[in-house]
């Protein structure tokens, strides 16, 4: 048959990856044809909305530098990043959850000894970092490594900034005999994703904010054991409960004390109020499963 009509298409889409070799490609390109077809049927999509759609898509793609992965804002705005991470990173044994990568992250990021100050000259309340990384057994991970990165006092990453040129309130940090971890940053508020692309006018069209609420972002790993990538949530932050990239888990919701200026955690003297947060992260082993 040459001619199709609005059902038959599907099939003869589908029936075109017979001589497909790869199976699991087969598969996923089957569902995807079978859920588009029944999308553009449902909404009865006119000719006018599917040039729109292309032309944002289009507009994505443009969009994208190796400094900025508007695709991936997208995926993260509708909630499909976390949807990703949750099914192949299920939350067990109480091991640490994982959540959204983000687009700024930067590799490369400098090896610091315990205790440094990742935010030198970084504006923001100063926040003392400590906690131990652990097995699912409880039993402490000596050398894991802490991959940390966030934004300043204002909510901007070092990349977003024209006038920064290095990295800044980043680090890498690893633990000691005991597993314990501990550092200086900044303690981190809220922010808009980049909103001046496509992706932000798709916001404003569905009727959305931008915001993420204050957080600190970590790749935390050790030899053996999978590697999560997660944040640190700042407990009562705005936007906790409406999260633009829906990122949030309630595990990962941190306490941040707040101290007068005096002595810090370290013996050093802090002029401004400063924050203390304590923090475990147990890792899966490797052996678990799971990516
Ligand atoms: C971030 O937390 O850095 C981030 C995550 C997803 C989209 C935009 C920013
Ligand atoms: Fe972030």
């Amino acid at each position: 048959m040459r001619e199709f009509d609005e059902k038959s298409i599907t099939r003869a889409v589908i029936e075109r990856l017979s001589e497909c070799s790869d199976p699991r490609f087969k598969s996923v390109m089957t569902s995807l044809v079978t859920h588009l077809h029944d999308f553009v049927r449902e909404v009865q999509l006119t000719e006018a909305e599917w040039v729109t759609a292309i032309q944002f898509l289009t507009d994505v793609g443009k969009t994208c530098t190796d400094q900025r992965q508007e695709f991936i804002l997208l995926s993260d705005t509708l909630g499909v990043s976390v949807l990703v991470i949750t099914l192949n990173h299920p939350a067990d044994q109480g091991s640490a959850e994982s959540t959204v990568l983000g687009p700024f992250y930067w590799e490369g990021a400098p090896d610091l000894p315990r205790g440094s100050n990742l935010a030198k000259g970084v504006e923001g309340e100063p926040a003392f970092y400590s906690g131990r990384v652990l097995g699912a057994d409880g039993l402490p991970l000596e050398n894991a490594l802490l991959d940390i990165w966030s934004g300043n006092g204002d909510g901007y990453y070092d990349m977003q900034l024209p006038e920064e040129t290095g990295m800044k309130a980043r680090g890498k940090i690893r633990t000691d005999a005991e597993g314990r971890y501990w550092f200086r940053s900044i303690r981190p508020t809220f922010y808009a994703v980049p909103t001046d692309g496509p992706v932000g006018r798709m916001l404003r069209k569905m009727g959305r904010h931008p915001y993420r609420p204050g957080h600190i972002h970590m790749i935390v790993s050790a030899a053996g054991y999978l590697p999560v990538t997660t944040h640190l949530f700042i407990a009562g932050s705005d936007y906790l409960d409406s999260d633009a990239v829906f990122g949030v888990k309630e595990s990962l919701v941190a306490q941040f004390d707040r101290h007068v200026p005096g002595i810090g955690p370290e013996g050093e003297r802090v002029d401004t109020p400063f924050y203390t947060v304590n923090y475990d992260f147990r890792l899966r082993p490797a052996a678990a499963g799971g990516a």
